[in-house]
Order: structure tokens, then C-alpha cells, then sequence
């Protein structure tokens, strides 16, 4: 009997950590100046979200050099609320995804370079609403949805260089609306066209 209960509570416990989901932390250098919170460990899994807020406001959340870096934490802005600049450059993502941005109000800048991003979703950045700058070059770019960078309202550069359909730097003071949704729509028939020539060629 008491062997029983002791089962069904050991089957509870780790059924409530497993609901939990998986998580990363980041290793902190708080006491500097700038302080900047690293994540060194490899992340495969889509869902895994950041370690419970730390209580500490952070300049920067900075991934790099980590091929076993596939997709970026989930719901960041829960443990960061007003995470300003966010690396992660030169890791294995393959997808950027709305949860993995949801909440940033206040991130400025955004780098994801020296990735394997083929397609820019609809959408997804659109709660990026103090957005100055979003780097996505040297990636594989070759897919840009109609609508991608829909809600970014103060961005004033995009670096697409070194992508499959695009390769362009844009940078300008005070970009409005028109003018973004202008090149947004010149990537997006850029990208469509490459796409029909090289369907054409098959
Ligand atoms: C992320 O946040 C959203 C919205 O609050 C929630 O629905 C979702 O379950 C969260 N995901 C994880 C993995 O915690
Ligand atoms: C978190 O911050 C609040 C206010 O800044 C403070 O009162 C509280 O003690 C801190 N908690 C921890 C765990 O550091
Ligand atoms: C990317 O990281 C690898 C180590 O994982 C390093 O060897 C390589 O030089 C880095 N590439 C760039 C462009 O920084
Ligand atoms: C945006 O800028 C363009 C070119 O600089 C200008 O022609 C247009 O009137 C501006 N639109 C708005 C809504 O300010």
C-alpha cells in the first residue's frame, strides 16, 4: 500500500516537471557595466523556454558560435520584459517563429546573423514595435512572406546582404510606412521570381 502511494507519487512529480517544459538559462556577467546574459548550451528543442526571471534588467541576450543552436528560446519577454539588443549570430536557426519575439516592446535591435533562416514569415516580428534595427544577412533568405516585417513601425535599417533572394542593405533616417511597405513588397516579388525561375529550370 505504501509502495503504491510512494509510486503514484513519484509518477505525479515528474509528470508536473515534465508540464513544465524544457529550459535554458543564460550565464549572467551582472556585475559588469554592460550587462549581457550568454547562452552556451545547445537548444533543440522548439518549445524550450528561458530560466524564471532573474530580477535583473539586461542590456543584452547574446547566442554565438553554436551550430547546436537550432531554434531560439520561446516567451523571452517573460523572464526580460525589456531586453533592448538580442544576438544570436552565427548558431543553426533555421526559423524564426512568432513566440520567440512575442512581447519585446522595447528591443531596439535584433541580430541574426550567419543563420540558416530560408523563409521570413508573416507576422512575426509585429510585436517589435521599437525596433531600430533587424540583421538577417548572411542567411539563406530565399522565401520573404507578403506582410513579413509588418508592425516593425520604427525600423530604420533591414541588412538582407548575403541571402538567396535578396542582397541588400537598407538604411535610412526616419523610414516611414509607405517607404517600408515599399521595399517589403520589392523583396517579396524579388524572392517570388527567383522562386518561379528556378521552378521554371526544374
Ligand atoms: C508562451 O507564451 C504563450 C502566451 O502567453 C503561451 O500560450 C505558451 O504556452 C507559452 N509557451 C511556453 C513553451 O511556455
Ligand atoms: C526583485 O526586485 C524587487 C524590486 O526591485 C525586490 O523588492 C525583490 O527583493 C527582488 N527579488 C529578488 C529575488 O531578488
Ligand atoms: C562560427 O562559429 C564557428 C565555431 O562554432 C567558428 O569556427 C566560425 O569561425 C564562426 N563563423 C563566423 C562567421 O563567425
Ligand atoms: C513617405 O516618404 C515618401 C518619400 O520620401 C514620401 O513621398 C511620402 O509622402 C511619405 N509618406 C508619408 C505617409 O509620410
Amino acid at each position: 500500500m505504501k509502495k503504491r502511494t510512494l509510486m503514484l507519487a513519484f509518477f505525479l512529480i515528474s509528470f508536473a516537471s515534465n508540464a513544465g517544459g524544457s529550459r535554458v538559462s543564460c550565464d549572467d556577467d551582472y556585475g559588469a557595466v554592460k550587462k549581457i546574459c550568454h547562452i552556451y548550451h545547445d537548444i533543440d528543442d522548439p518549445e524550450i523556454t528561458l530560466a524564471p526571471p532573474s530580477n535583473v534588467s539586461i542590456l543584452l541576450l547574446s547566442i554565438r558560435d553554436n551550430k547546436g543552436v537550432k531554434y531560439l528560446p520561446v516567451n523571452v519577454s517573460k523572464t526580460f520584459p525589456d531586453l533592448p539588443h538580442y544576438d544570436a549570430i552565427n548558431c543553426s536557426i533555421t526559423n524564426i517563429y512568432r513566440n520567440n519575439v512575442r512581447g519585446l516592446t522595447f528591443l531596439t535591435t535584433l541580430n541574426l546573423r550567419y543563420n540558416e533562416i530560408e523563409t521570413v514569415k508573416r507576422d512575426v516580428f509585429s510585436d517589435l514595435t521599437s525596433l531600430l534595427a533587424l540583421s538577417l544577412s548572411d542567411n539563406k533568405v530565399k522565401h520573404i512572406e507578403d506582410g513579413a516585417f509588418y508592425g516593425l513601425t520604427k525600423l530604420m535599417a533591414i541588412n538582407l546582404n548575403s541571402n538567396v533572394c535578396v542582397n541588400e542593405k537598407i538604411s535610412s533616417r526616419g523610414l516611414n510606412k509607405t517607404e517600408i511597405e515599399i521595399w517589403v513588397s520589392k523583396f517579396y516579388i524579388q524572392c517570388q521570381l527567383q522562386e518561379n525561375s528556378q521552378s521554371g529550370q526544374n
